[in-house]
């Protein structure tokens, strides 16, 4: 039964209560990004060997568990590296993440990724709202000047929510990566820290 239908009902309706671990995170009214939990593992898994998405964001390798095991670990113990979950922030369950790397203390630079793993989760605004929460982390947290990224020139949807995100375009890279059997432009984008 929709809200609409319980209040017409004459029922009681509940709005949906935020997570604990959404209320300690950094959050937006929508969406927090936060600590990966055990029980993220398994999706993150999942994501990682998403063919359609890793079309979107790199050339497709299929990561098997050992290599993921070796990489979540090695990304727990780096230190120029951060990994959070995107959650909603009624719901444990998280529906993308949010990855800095390449973290440079002399440059005061970072390299950002983001996902939203399910294709009934995108275009709802969650990725403009996780790249939004993330700059802010990069800025008041990790002190950073520059944080930059690289998006296909053919993924418009996500050239579209990092600008809307904060990033803007500085230039392209002709042809320089080989897709599901086509070449693809890279575009690379940045957001400068706004107090320098
Ligand atoms: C890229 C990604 C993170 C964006 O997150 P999202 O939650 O889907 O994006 P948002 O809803 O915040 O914003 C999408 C924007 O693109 C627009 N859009 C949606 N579908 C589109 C499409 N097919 N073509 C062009 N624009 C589209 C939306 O209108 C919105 O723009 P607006 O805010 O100006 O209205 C997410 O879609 C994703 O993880 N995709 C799969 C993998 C991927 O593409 N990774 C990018 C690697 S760099």
């Amino acid at each position: 039964m929709s809200a609409a239908e319980q209040l017409n009902a004459g029922n009681t309706f509940e709005f949906a209560k935020p997570t604990p671990i959404a209320s300690v995170s950094l959050r937006d009214a929508e969406i927090s990004i936060g600590p990966i939990l055990p029980e993220d593992t398994g999706p993150m898994f999942l994501w990682m060997n998403d063919v359609a998405a890793a079309n979107l964001d790199f050339a497709y390798r299929p990561v098997d568990w050992m290599a993921f095991k070796a990489w979540s670990e090695e990304l727990s113990r780096s230190s120029t590296a951060t990994l959070f979950a995107i959650r909603k922030v009624s719901q444990l369950k998280p529906i993308g993440f949010v990855l800095f790397k390449n973290i440079q203390a002399v440059h005061r630079s970072a390299e950002l990724g983001i996902r939203i793993g399910d294709e009934s989760e995108r275009s709802k605004g969650y990725g403009r709202a996780a790249t939004a929460l993330a700059l802010l982390y990069a800025w008041n947290h990790l002190n950073l000047k520059r944080v930059h990224l690289q998006v296909f020139a053919h993924n418009a949807r996500a050239l579209r929510a990092y600008r809307a995100g904060g990033f803007i375009e500085e230039g392209r890279l002709r042809q320089a990566a080989f897709i599901d059997g086509k070449w693809a432009d890279i575009v690379l984008m940045a957001s400068l820290n706004p107090a320098g």
